[in-house]
C-alpha cells in the first residue's frame, strides 16, 4: 500500500528523542562558545550581545519612529507611548527583489525614501524624532546604536554592507537626501523587538522567538555569563541574540539533515550557511515539502506517477500551502484540493490528498520540534521557574498546529518543575523598537 510506503519514507523527517537530546547538548555547547571571550571568534552560534539591559517597566513615554526590516514586510511606524494609551500607525513598503540583491546604497536610499515619505505623510517631516531600527540580520553590536553586519541571511544579499555599521549606512542615506532629521536611538534584532513588545505586557517574558521567514531567538542572560559584554556590568542582565539560524554550519546538524535539506541549501543564495534556519523557517518549509512530493511522484507513489510542470518547478509550493492543507478537518480535503488544483494536480485521488497532508505534517512537525529543542535549551539554561516566550513570525502565527506541537514538545524537554508559556506577539516588533528607543532616551537624558 502506497500510504505505508510514504509513511516509511517520511520517517527520516522524524526526530528521535536521542537525536533531540544530542542536538540540545550541541546547541548549548555552541551557545557557551558564543558567549565566551576566548571562544566567540570561532563559534558558529554567535550569541551577540545586544546592549539591551532593561525590559520595559511601563513608564516609557513619548513619540517614536521605527523601521522594521528583514521579515516578510518592510514597515515604517510611528508610535506614541502614553500613560493610558498606546498608539501605533504603520505602513508597509515593498522592497523589490532587485533591491534585496542590489547594492547597499540602493537599499538604504530606498529605506530613507520610504521613511521620509512616511514622516511627511504623518506631518512630522519637520520634527527630529527618536527612531528604533529593527534590523533582522546578524549584527555584531558595538553599542545600542552601532551594529556591524556579519552576514546577510534569508533573501537579502546587498553588496557593500557586510562589515559596515548599518546605523551609519542609514544615516548616510538620510544625509544624501537631506530633507528629514532623525535621532537613531537603538538598533535591534526582531527577536529583541518581540521580547520587548511581549515583556511590556508580561513581566515573565524572557525569551524572544521568531519562526517566520527566518528563525532565531534571543534571551535574557546574566551579565557575568556574557563575557564579551563591555557595557554597564553593574546591571544584572543583558539580552543575547543567539542567531541560532547558523547552528549546524560546521556540520554539527548533519546527524539530522536529509537529502532534501542538502538540496535546499545547494540552491539557496547562501549555500553552507544558516543550515538550522533552513530546516525550520517559512522561507524554506514549502520548498522542503515540494521536494518530498516530487520525489514520491517520480517514484510513482503519488498522483499515479503523473506530476505537473508547476509541481516540478522550484519555489512553487508556498509555505502557506502547508498551513492551508493542515487546516482541513481530518478526513476532509477542501483546502488540499484547492492547492493541488492550483498546481495542476486535479487528478489527485483522496488517498493522494491524505499522503500530501502527511508529507506537510512531517515537514512542519520536524520544524516545530527543532524550534522546541532550541527553546527548551534556553529555558533550561536560564533555570528560571516560570518563563514566558514571546513569539512572532508567519509560521507560528498562521500554521494551525505549530503552537500545540511546540507546547507539547517543550513540556517533554524542560527540566521538571519549570513552567513556561508561549505568547504570540500581537503588534510585531515595531512597538519593541519604540520601547528600546524609549528606554535608551530615558537613560540618555538621565546621563546629561
Ligand atoms: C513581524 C515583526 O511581525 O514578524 C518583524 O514585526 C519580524 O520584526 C517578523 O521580522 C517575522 O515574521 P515574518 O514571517 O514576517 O518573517
Ligand atoms: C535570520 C536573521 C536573524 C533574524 C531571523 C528571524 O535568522 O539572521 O537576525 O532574527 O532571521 O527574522
Amino acid at each position: 500500500n502506497t500510504s505505508n510506503v510514504i509513511r516509511e519514507h517520511c520517517k527520516e523527517l522524524q526526530l528521535s528523542d536521542d537525536q533531540i537530546s544530542e542536538m540540545m547538548s550541541r546547541l548549548l555547547e555552541d551557545i557557551q562558545l558564543g558567549l565566551g571571550k576566548n571562544t566567540h571568534q570561532k563559534s558558529i552560534v554567535k550569541c551577540f550581545v545586544t546592549y539591551v539591559q532593561d525590559l520595559p517597566n511601563g513608564t516609557e513615554r513619548g513619540k517614536f519612529l521605527a523601521l522594521d526590516l528583514g521579515g516578510t514586510n518592510f514597515r515604517v511606524l510611528i508610535i506614541t507611548l502614553g500613560e493610558k494609551h498606546f498608539d501605533m500607525k504603520s505602513k508597509i513598503y515593498a522592497i523589490p527583489q532587485s533591491i534585496m540583491l542590489g547594492t547597499g546604497t540602493q537599499l538604504f536610499d530606498h529605506i530613507a525614501e520610504c521613511l521620509a515619505n512616511f514622516m511627511k505623510e504623518h506631518n512630522v517631516g519637520e520634527e527630529r524624532l527618536p527612531l528604533g531600527f529593527t534590523f533582522s540580520f546578524p549584527l555584531k553590536q558595538k553599542g545600542l546604536t552601532k551594529g556591524i553586519l556579519e552576514r546577510w541571511t534569508k533573501g537579502f544579499n546587498c553588496s557593500g554592507c557586510v562589515g559596515e555599521d548599518v546605523v551609519q549606512l542609514l544615516k548616510d542615506a538620510l544625509s544624501r537626501r537631506n530633507d528629514v532629521q532623525i535621532d537613531v536611538c537603538a538598533i535591534l534584532n526582531d527577536t529583541t523587538g518581540t521580547l520587548m513588545s511581549c515583556a511590556w505586557k508580561n513581566f515573565n517574558c524572557k525569551i524572544g522567538l521568531i519562526v517566520g521567514t527566518g528563525s532565531n531567538a534571543c534571551y535574557v542572560e546574566r551579565v557575568e555569563n556574557a563575557e564579551l559584554f563591555d557595557g554597564d556590568r553593574s546591571k544584572p542582565y543583558v539580552v543575547i541574540n543567539t542567531e541560532w539560524g547558523a547552528f549546524g554550519d560546521d556540520g554539527r546538524l548533519d546527524i539530522v539533515r536529509t537529502e532534501y535539506d542538502r538540496e535546499i541549501d545547494q540552491h539557496s543564495i547562501n549555500p553552507g550557511k544558516q543550515l538550522h534556519e533552513k530546516m525550520i523557517s517559512g522561507m524554506y518549509m514549502g520548498e522542503l515539502a515540494r521536494l518530498v512530493l516530487v520525489k514520491f511522484t517520480k517514484q510513482g507513489l503519488l498522483f499515479g506517477g503523473r506530476g505537473s510542470d508547476l509541481l516540478f518547478k522550484r519555489g512553487n509550493f508556498f509555505t502557506k500551502y502547508i498551513s492551508e492543507i493542515e487546516s482541513d478537518k481530518r478526513g476532509s480535503y477542501v483546502n488540499c484540493r484547492q492547492v493541488l488544483d492550483e498546481l495542476g494536480l486535479s487528478h489527485a485521488t483522496d488517498q493522494d490528498c491524505g499522503n500530501v497532508r502527511y508529507v506537510c505534517e512531517s515537514v512542519s512537525r520536524r520544524a516545530a520540534h527543532l524550534v522546541s529543542a532550541g527553546v527548551a535549551t534556553l529555558i533550561n539554561k536560564m533555570g528560571q521557574e516560570n518563563v514566558t516566550v514571546g513569539i512572532d513570525g508567519s509560521v507560528y502565527r498562521f500554521h494551525p498546529h505549530f503552537h500545540d506541537l511546540m507546547t507539547e514538545k517543550i513540556a517533554q524537554l524542560v527540566t521538571p518543575g519549570i513552567k513556561f508559556d508561549l505568547m504570540l506577539s500581537e503588534d510585531g516588533s515595531g512597538r519593541g523598537a519604540a520601547l528600546v528607543a524609549a528606554v535608551a532616551c530615558r537613560d540618555q537624558s538621565r546621563r546629561h
